[in-house]
């Protein structure tokens, strides 16, 4: 199965997910942790990103592409693509990708948010860089605050999580990616669930929506 997963930040790409990368075996492919990830090594690909991701901005097509076509080569089974495609070149890449490689895209999932409600939800996010467990200050508290309940870490903010950052991703949001939903929902494999539910709502309408597909 082969899903991408589509939504504003803060939707909660990532938090459903873990959940349906769980459920369903699928392999977690998310373009923001890659680059975080790089960007934390200090690697040749993290420092040309990272004033980008740190600023808001997308890193270019071009550089976003070789990176998932790279990193899709790897995986053996299904996957689920989080923050890739965001804009209209990159789901041609994507589509021109699979042809090459005799595949297709089973299910293009979009979790719909009001955008105002995003700038509260990401201001009270934080995440533990050793394990990757994401928290939220009001929808789920760490036990402790700034301790990850899962390994001890020390809970970081991220960069790109100030108001006037996240203000800016929602407006690049707004140019680039949103088109995408009319171009996913032409090809008849688009579907959308209401992500300003509880996590564990979401998380029941989606793995709802994903076990519909699968049957
Ligand atoms: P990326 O990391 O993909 O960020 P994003 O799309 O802005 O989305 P977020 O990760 O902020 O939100 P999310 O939807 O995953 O929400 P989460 O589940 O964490 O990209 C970062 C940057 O990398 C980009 O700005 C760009 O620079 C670059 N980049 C990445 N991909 C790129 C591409 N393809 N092309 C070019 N550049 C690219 O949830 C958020 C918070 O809310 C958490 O605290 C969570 O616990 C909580 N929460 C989740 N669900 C709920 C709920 N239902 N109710 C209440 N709280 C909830
Ligand atoms: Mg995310």
């Amino acid at each position: 199965m082969r899903i991408v997963l589509l939504g504003c930040p803060g939707a909660g790409k990532g938090t459903q997910a873990k959940v349906l990368c769980a459920r369903f075996g699928l392999t977690h492919v998310s373009t923001g942790d890659l680059f975080r990830t790089e960007m934390a090594k200090a690697s040749p690909l993290g420092k040309r990103v990272g004033d980008y991701v740190k600023k808001g901005m997308l890193v270019p097509d071009d550089v976003v592409v070789e990176l998932v076509a790279a990193t899709l080569d790897a995986v053996p089974g299904g996957w689920l693509l989080d923050g890739f495609p965001r804009t209209l070149a990159q789901a041609q890449a994507l589509d021109k990708y699979l042809v090459s490689n005799g595949g297709k895209i089973d299910l293009v999932l979009s979790l719909a948010m009001r955008e105002e409600a995003v700038v509260a939800r990401l201001a009270g996010r934080w995440s533990c860089p050793a394990c990757g467990e994401v928290f939220n200050l009001q929808s789920r508290p760490p036990q402790q605050a700034g301790v990850c309940d899962k390994c001890g870490g020390k809970l970081l903010q991220r960069e790109d999580d100030t108001e006037a950052t996240v203000r800016r991703r929602l407006m690049v949001y707004e140019d680039l990616t949103r088109p995408l939903a009319a171009y996913y929902r032409s090809e008849g494999n688009f579907q959308e669930v209401d992500g300003g539910q509880s996590p564990e709502d979401v998380a029941r309408a989606v793995t709802a929506v994903v076990d519909g597909v699968h049957a």
